[in-house]
């Protein structure tokens, strides 16, 4: 082979080789990257979609119950609605929501049900008891305090997000 060739039919088969790899590698690592940052770029403060569910006016200190579609991106299924409740109230004129779901087996919880009627969520499955914060009583069956959804107040409306582990008592 001589110099005067430029490239080499070595050279040549290793850049296709380098362009045909790096090509086949985008194409993977594309759709992987995208799922990792997707969440991250969604409506919401921490990710996924904030939905209108109850006037803030109707609010008081008092939780109550209201139930509301959230739409969840599924990767096998796609997109799916499913209804959901949350305990709501204001107190300092901040609005809290409780995800009903007990943080011992999954029951739901209500609030001012148990036969004292306490100023307390009870969940009726094994007697677990929670302040109305969410913070679990001690003694009781759940470990740790009922979730929180994440709350934005726009325009008179309260709308609501994902749940994540209780923000006023620090949950896990
Ligand atoms: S499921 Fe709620 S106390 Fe057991």
């Amino acid at each position: 082979m001589s110099k005067d060739q430029g490239v080499s039919r070595r050279q040549f088969l290793n850049y296709c080789l380098t362009g045909v790899g790096g090509f086949l590698a985008a194409g993977m690592l594309a759709p992987m990257i995208k799922f990792a940052v997707d969440p991250a770029l969604k409506k919401g403060k921490a990710g996924g979609n904030m939905v209108p569910v109850v006037d803030e006016a109707v609010l008081t200190g008092e939780p109550s119950n209201h139930g509301f579609k959230y739409k969840i991106t599924d990767a096998w299924l796609g997109e799916q609605e499913t209804e959901l409740t949350a305990w709501i109230y204001k107190e300092g004129g901040q609005v809290i929501a409780l995800s009903p779901i007990c943080k011992h087996l999954g029951c739901t919880v209500g609030w001012k049900n148990d036969p004292q009627k306490q100023n307390r969520f009870f969940c009726p499955c094994h007697n677990g008891l929670y302040e109305k914060n969410g913070k679990n009583v001690p003694g009781t069956p759940p470990m740790n305090p009922l979730d929180t959804y994440q709350v934005e107040v726009k325009n008179g409306k309260v709308y609501l997000g994902l749940v994540e582990p209780n923000k006023i008592v620090g949950g896990a």
